[in-house]
């Protein structure tokens, strides 16, 4: 269980249900769009909550979904949006169970390096891929892996504005473009 905060009126990051004030209508909105496998984008100027809403949505999923929280925030290009969303897959579907598991097994087929903090244990994947081809491709494929899994996924991609920094040109088109061709039946994205 997480330490109670001194000062309940949080000044950065989300802790937990019980801090997280209102938005009722929103939560319950995501969560109608993701049921119906709509994808959302959300957008508002800063420090309205956007984070927050994503971290507490997580909180009211159906239970055998799948949540992952992506930063990219300090990504400069695909390659690192690879290495960056494969480290939060494998830390989301722990090593534990089958899931994670299976999603190793499969990371490996992309011959990734896989180190462990070791501070936390937390994984971090890194590919070694010079070509945004082979980038986009094991993209591709780590998306259609988690669409074809027996449970529903949710992928939220935060600070998304960051992919229009990357030298690649029209990765935000691009990536739409992908998840819409996988058919949105068990993985849906929040950006
Ligand atoms: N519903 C809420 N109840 C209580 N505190 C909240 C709520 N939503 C956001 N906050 C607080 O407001 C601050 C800003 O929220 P958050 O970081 O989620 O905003 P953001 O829109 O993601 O900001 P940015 O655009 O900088 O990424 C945080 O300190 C967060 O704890
Ligand atoms: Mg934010």
């Amino acid at each position: 269980m997480k330490k109670k905060p001194a000062n309940p009126f949080l000044t950065t990051g989300y802790h937990s249900p019980e801090y997280f004030c209102d938005r009722e209508k929103e939560t319950g909105q995501l969560l109608s769009n993701l049921q119906n496998g709509s994808n959302t984008a959300l957008v508002s100027i800063r420090r309205i909550g956007k984070t927050g809403l994503i971290k507490h949505l997580f909180y009211q999923l159906p239970e055998n979904w799948r949540s992952i929280y992506v930063d990219i925030l300090a990504t400069e290009n695909l390659s690192q949006f690879l290495n960056v969303m494969a480290s939060a897959i494998m830390n989301a579907l722990s090593e534990k169970g089958n899931p994670g598991k299976r999603f190793l097994n499969f990371l490996k087929t992309l011959r990734p390096v896989i180190r462990y903090d070791p501070l936390t244990n937390t994984p971090r994947v890194s590919f070694n891929q010079q070509q945004t081809d082979e980038t986009e491709t094991s993209i591709r494929s780590i998306l259609s892996y988690l669409e074809k899994q027996e449970f529903d996924v949710v992928i939220a991609i935060d600070e998304f504005q960051q992919i229009t920094n990357y030298p690649e040109r029209n990765t935000d088109s691009w990536l739409r473009g992908i998840v819409s061709a996988l058919g949105r039946d068990r993985l849906k994205l929040i950006f």
